[in-house]
């Protein structure tokens, strides 16, 4: 630690510095993320409830109180029973992780597998090498998502859960979760979907008349949910969502905390920011379901045309969006990815897939979307 403390000014001008340097999700520069600026009232709850610690509930009565409503809110979105529990976590990661703990202790098996789509997000790596779990890959179809068949023929009696993508980080694209739900019904495996990113935007894409399969604890054989407010939720960082169908679940999640004023706590996070879950609260009681659904059709909206701006250009689209992230084939989607970088945007590339990724989101504008195209036709070559 330094010796010579900083005066206010200097702290906050070495903050303005190192802020300067990020880039700000309001240029629209930025196409590669599933974060965006948060909403206004997100920012002024969070600063409201920077102290609070949900780790340690009884003492932020009020903070507890606003978690539960929130979780609430999720659960009625994704047709929870009353039975449901759920937490605002530190993102889709420690929720699937959370999923995953569950269903394996749950499960009492020595040797315990996962079967997850081979579009699974790399968190299941992590959390199947912590959990000490096999991860067996199943294949997908020539549309990106997971054949429910080469699902069925992984199961073994070492299966503890099934994996399904509600919006893969990859692609947007949605299993089959309705056949998936069938496929772990018939087997006695729990199913738990990751929605981090999907979950708050596959609700609203039929109201908007868009095709959107179910997904959700409307089918029998979802047990448990992930659906971060951090990404499409327009909430702060770090907030993700994990929502289980039965509160009972949560016995395979307890660990004892003697000396704080809860018995137990639930969530690998102990001391936990009640401050996200509050930035959360805030955006929803603000833009209510017509205010998601319009932010969806916004992004949808630039998705299209994206993907129309991009067909009419030439390139490979590698399939028509289920959501607001769009693909296209690169013949060096790493040179391309510099080169669009050193024009000032940021793109990701899917090696695996040799294609460029593209998000959608609701800071990003119709000019941005122009001004890209227009970019990425200059600097494309084969
Ligand atoms: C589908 C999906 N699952 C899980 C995650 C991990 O979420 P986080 O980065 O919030 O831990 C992501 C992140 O992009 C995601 O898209």
């Amino acid at each position: 630690m330094r010796t010579k403390k900083l005066s206010k000014k200097e702290v906050l001008a070495k903050l303005k510095q190192a802020q300067e340097k990020d880039l700000k999700y309001e240029d629209g520069k930025i196409l590669c993320s599933m974060c965006t600026t948060p909403h206004a009232a997100a920012k002024q709850a969070h600063e409201m409830f920077l102290d609070s610690n949900l780790g340690d509930p009884e003492l932020f009565q009020g903070s507890m109180q606003l978690e539960k409503e929130v979780v609430a809110e999720l659960a009625e979105l994704l047709h929870a029973p009353q039975t449901c529990a759920g937490f605002i976590v530190s993102g889709g990661t420690e929720a699937n992780l959370m999923a995953m703990y569950a269903a394996r202790n749950a499960a009492k098996t020595e040797a315990p597998e996962v079967v997850v789509p081979e579009s699974a997000h790399f968190s299941f790596d992590k959390i199947c090498r912590i959990l000490k779990i096999k991860q067996v890959k199943a294949k997908l179809d020539a549309d990106f998502r997971v054949d429910p068949a080469s699902v069925e023929q992984q199961i073994t009696k070492r299966t503890v859960a099934v994996v399904g993508n509600a919006g893969s980080a990859e692609l947007g694209t949605v299993d089959p979760i309705d056949s998936l739900s069938k496929v772990a019904v018939a087997h006695g495996v729990p199913l738990h979907v990751d929605a981090a990113f999907g979950g708050l935007v596959l609700p609203f894409l039929k109201e908007l008349g868009y095709a959107a399969p179910e997904f959700d604890f409307k089918l029998a054989g979802v047990e448990s949910v992930t659906v971060d407010p951090h990404k499409m939720g327009m909430s702060t960082i770090a907030a993700g969502g994990i929502l289980f169908r039965h509160s009972k679940t949560l016995q395979y999640l307890k660990t004892e905390t003697p000396y704080l004023t809860q018995p137990y706590q639930c969530t690998f996070v102990g001391t936990r920011p009640a401050a996200s879950a509050a930035a959360t609260w805030a955006v929803f009681a603000s833009l209510g379901h017509e205010g998601f659904k319009k932010t969806v059709a916004h992004c949808m909206t630039l998705t299209t045309q994206l993907y129309e701006g991009l067909e009419e250009a030439g390139f490979e689209v590698l399939l028509r969006p289920q959501m607001n992230i769009a693909a296209f084939h690169a013949a060096n989607p790493k040179r391309l990815t510099q080169k669009l970088r050193q024009k000032g945007w940021y793109v990701s590339q899917v090696p695996r897939l040799s294609c460029i990724r593209l998000v959608m989101m609701p800071h990003t504008t119709t000019q941005h979307v122009t001004d890209f195209l227009q970019c990425l036709k200059q600097v494309y070559t084969k």
